[in-house]
């Protein structure tokens, strides 16, 4: 296990590129096993843990899988599939994996997932992953901790999402590109990575309009290909680092980045002091004096995005001014204020609002990662913290961020990864 050390104080300066998404990579590599013919080839795929594990499920499928690393490149050949089942060993070491329910219902007209189980995020259900292929005509039962689904093909139909989900909307999509007559979902997640796994699935041949707004069409096709496919830049890492700059200071460039993708985020960095600019393929940030604070709430795409909630949690610790963070996606989210309180952080939490009244500098000491999203802000916070900050169980930011001590050392700061 790895912990990183960082030395805060020093202003960021100089440019980043940001790597390929890892929540758009995750359902497109499930995606490609829907075509049984030919070999798909996806690009900018991160080098990270859950992709890792996304490709050792691919491969218990039986798909052949080729990762060239060094082109940050996959290729899937799903011509002969010779598993329906997804073990808990993988599933419960990402979440995410559940998403192979539509792509192996649609192909194979079974599946076999297990239940993701505990979840550091509160209780993170996958009913309405469930009731959608109900919906689609999968009978559906559960056994012993995995979820058994079959099909003759799936059909068509009506789904109106409870409220937005992200992978639910994914999964559903996958499993209705192929499925007879025409699928429509109602309230669909808005997520940018959800419009580009639609883009994938067009170029494969499927007929999906609407992807991006709470309406979506899916007309059922008869087959799909194999296609050559780009992952989107990730708005999350390009999110963490603008928030990196918000909390050390200095003037840094985001290459390979979409602020469209960013609406909210790049609009409170602006009102809290930072200022901004677009440039063709990416933008520049620059925060030259103490950051103010500001108001955030939690809310589906287009809204404030909840994975970027802790980053911000550390941007409020040391601004100047009382911040008031609103959590409405997923209890159980401040996990990361809780470290930042033995930073020095004035933060209190009730129910699901903090408020924090930002101090001058924050204490390095040692602090525990207990997810993707917290381990980062921890990062985040360290940047503008007094002496050395240690920050334990990194493999959690591991998850979702490739080497994010190259990339800040390459802006300037002082970080260093070290065996625990
Ligand atoms: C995805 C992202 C994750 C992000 C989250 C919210 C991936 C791999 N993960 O997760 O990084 O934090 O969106 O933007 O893309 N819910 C239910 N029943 C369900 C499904 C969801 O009640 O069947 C609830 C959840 O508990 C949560 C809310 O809906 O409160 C939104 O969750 P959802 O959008 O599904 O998150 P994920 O897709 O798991």
């Amino acid at each position: 296990m790895d912990k990183l050390i960082v030395r805060g104080g020093r202003k960021l300066k100089g440019t980043v590129r940001v790597d390929g998404s890892k929540n758009a990579a995750l359902p497109i590599l499930f995606a490609s096993i829907l075509a049984d013919k030919g070999t798909s080839v996806i690009r900018d795929v991160p080098e990270l843990r859950d992709i890792r594990t996304t490709v050792d499920l691919l491969e218990i499928l039986g798909a052949k899988v080729k990762w060239d690393k060094s082109a940050n490149t996959i290729s899937i050949n799903a011509e002969n599939l010779t598993s329906h089942e997804a073990p808990y060993e993988l599933v419960s070491q990402m979440r995410a994996s559940f998403m192979v329910l539509g792509p192996l219902l649609a192909r194979l007209g079974k599946a076999k997932v297990s239940l993701p189980g505990g979840c550091s995020l509160g209780q993170r259900p996958v009913d309405l992953h469930i009731k959608g292929f109900r919906m689609l005509g999968a009978s559906i039962d559960e056994n012993a901790g995995y979820i058994i689904a079959e099909c003759d093909r799936l059909s068509g139909g009506t789904f109106c999402f409870d409220r937005p989900s992200h992978t639910g909307t994914e999964n559903i999509m996958m499993g209705a590109v192929t499925a007879t007559g025409t699928t429509t979902i109602i309230n669909a997640a808005l997520d940018p990575e959800v419009v580009d796994l639609a883009e994938f699935l067009n170029n494969m041949g499927a007929a999906i309009s609407g992807a991006g707004t709470p309406t979506m069409i899916i007309k059922g096709v008869k087959e799909l290909r194999a296609v050559d496919h780009t992952v989107m830049p990730d708005r999350l890492v390009a999110g963490t680092y603008l928030c990196a700059c918000a909390t050390a200071g200095g003037s840094i460039t985001l290459d390979n980045c979409r602020p469209q993708d960013l609406g909210m985020v790049i609009q409170k960095l602006q009102e809290s002091g930072a200022s901004t600019e677009m440039k063709n393929g990416g933008m520049s940030i620059t925060c030259d004096k103490r950051m103010g604070p500001f108001d955030i709430t939690t809310f589906p795409y287009p809204g404030f995005p909840t994975d970027l909630q802790p980053n911000f949690t550390a941007v409020a610790a040391v601004a100047d001014g009382v911040s008031r963070i609103r959590e409405t996606v997923f209890e159980d989210r401040f996990a990361a204020a809780m470290e930042l309180k033995r930073m020095g952080a004035n933060v209190t939490i009730s129910s699901n609002e903090a408020t924090i009244e930002g101090v001058e500098r924050l204490q390095g000491t040692s602090v525990m990662a207990s997810d993707i999203r917290a381990g980062a802000g921890l990062v985040t916070a360290a940047l503008a913290a007094d002496n050395e900050t240690q920050i334990r169980r990194i493999y959690h930011v591991d998850t979702g961020y490739h080497k994010i001590e190259e990339k800040l050392s390459s802006l300037g700061a002082d970080i260093q990864r070290v065996p625990d």
